[in-house]
């Protein structure tokens, strides 16, 4: 079969881009997705359990900073696009092993974009190279005021300069060889497959076996939350009709402290496991701060909203509720994530707070 568009989704197999590439292969059976990713403690194949057997999908296990398999790979399914979602992505980790995420956000992006050049040579025509990023890269807000696209760069963490680095590399790709790139920065995602070690699924597999909730400092860092498949909409629409040499904000105007939001997940949890009121808030717990930990992020998505009419269309009781459900309906997906290095994290991260 001759396919339309052949495109490379990298960390397909993560959070998010397990469900980029489920509302790919399904909206667009002329499309074939190559799943390219290196499968690490992130990345569980069993989230595209329902779709692993489609036509138009491929998986291949493959580390982006190998650049020799990612060639290889451009070149096997002549693919004109990349998604590029794959990352270590969480904040706590880049604190205690930083080099990791030097390596595969920014030598792994250097990677795939060299590759695409190779690949793709003079002929731009069509090509895409599009890049999954953070608001983080912004930095900090106090009280007041958004993030827009003109904000300048100011990342805090181990993380997120390194994925301002493969942002600005993205960029000088684009403005030194011309290579057709396009890049999204969004707030804090939630919802179904998300690892149990970022807040959300953490809290909530805490509350199921009536852990500790770990809760940094006094809890009042505020995040901008949105549901995982609005995200993936955005992400759709960006890749089809974004402008090349562009960035997108993306947000779910949707700001919560941790400590509002957890007190809201502890009310709904205690009523779907038909516990007495209050039973999970009491196992709040203050920990020892992040170091370094961002006070605020806000994103002003008027950008988007403006020019490819996307909007957040979840509310978050109705995204809450569902995520939670889904936790609640699949504690094996939760038991068999949490392997011997994810418990050897566990320890390593809240043992000493
Ligand atoms: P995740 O940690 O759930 O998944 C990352 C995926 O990348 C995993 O499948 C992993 O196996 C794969 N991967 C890691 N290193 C790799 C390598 N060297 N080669 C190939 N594959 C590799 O991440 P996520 O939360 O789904 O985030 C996906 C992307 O979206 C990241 O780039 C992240 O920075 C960005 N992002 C995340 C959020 C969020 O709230 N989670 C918000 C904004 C942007
Ligand atoms: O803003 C987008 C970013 O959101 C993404 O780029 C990252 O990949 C993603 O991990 C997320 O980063 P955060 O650091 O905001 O997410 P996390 O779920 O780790 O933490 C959310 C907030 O909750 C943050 O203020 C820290 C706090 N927290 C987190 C954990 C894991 C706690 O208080 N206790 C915890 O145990």
């Amino acid at each position: 079969m001759v396919f339309e568009r052949n495109i490379i989704v990298t960390g397909g197999a993560g959070f998010i881009g397990s469900h980029v590439v489920r509302r790919l292969v399904s909206r667009y059976p002329h499309y074939r997705i190559i799943n390219l990713d290196l499968l690490t403690y992130a990345g569980n194949l069993e989230n595209l359990a329902d779709i692993e057997s489609s036509d138009n999908y491929v998986f291949e296990k493959v580390d982006i900073c190998d650049a020799k398999e990612v060639g290889r790979v451009f070149d096997q399914y002549d693919a004109d696009s990349i998604i590029h979602l794959a990352a270590e992505s969480h904040v706590d980790r880049s604190i205690l092993d930083p080099l990791a995420f030097i390596n595969t956000n920014v030598v792994g992006t250097a990677n795939l974009l060299q590759c695409a050049r190779m690949a793709w040579g003079e002929n731009l025509e069509g090509k895409r190279f599009y890049h999954v990023s953070t608001d983080e890269v912004y930095g900090s807000l106090g009280d007041e005021g958004f993030f827009t696209e003109e904000t300048s760069y100011d990342p805090k963490s181990p993380y997120s300069a390194s994925k301002a680095s493969s942002d600005h590399l993205v960029r000088a790709f684009g403005h030194t060889y011309g290579l057709p790139v396009v890049i999204s920065n969004c707030s804090n995602n939630y919802g179904p497959h998300q690892f149990p070690e970022k807040l959300i699924p953490l809290f909530i597999s805490n509350i199921v076996e009536k852990k500790p909730l770990p809760v940094y400092g006094k809890g009042e860092n505020v995040r901008d939350w949105l549901y995982v498949e609005d995200h993936a909409e955005a992400i759709d629409l960006i890749f089809h009709e974004g402008k090349m040499g562009e960035t997108y904000n993306i947000g779910g105007e949707n700001e919560w402290s941790n400590i509002a939001l957890i007190k809201v997940l502890c009310t709904q949890m205690d009523q779907k496991l038909g516990r007495s009121a209050g039973e999970s808030n009491a196992l709040i717990t203050y920990v020892k701060d992040r170091a370094g930990h961002d006070f605020r992020y806000a994103i002003d998505c008027a950008k988007i909203k403006d020019a490819l009419g996307w909007s957040p269309s979840m509310t978050f009781e109705e995204g809450l509720a569902k995520t939670i459900d889904w936790y609640l309906s699949n504690p094996e997906w939760i038991e068999r994530v949490r392997t011997g290095a994810y418990q050897a994290y566990y320890e390593q991260q809240y043992t000493h707070r």
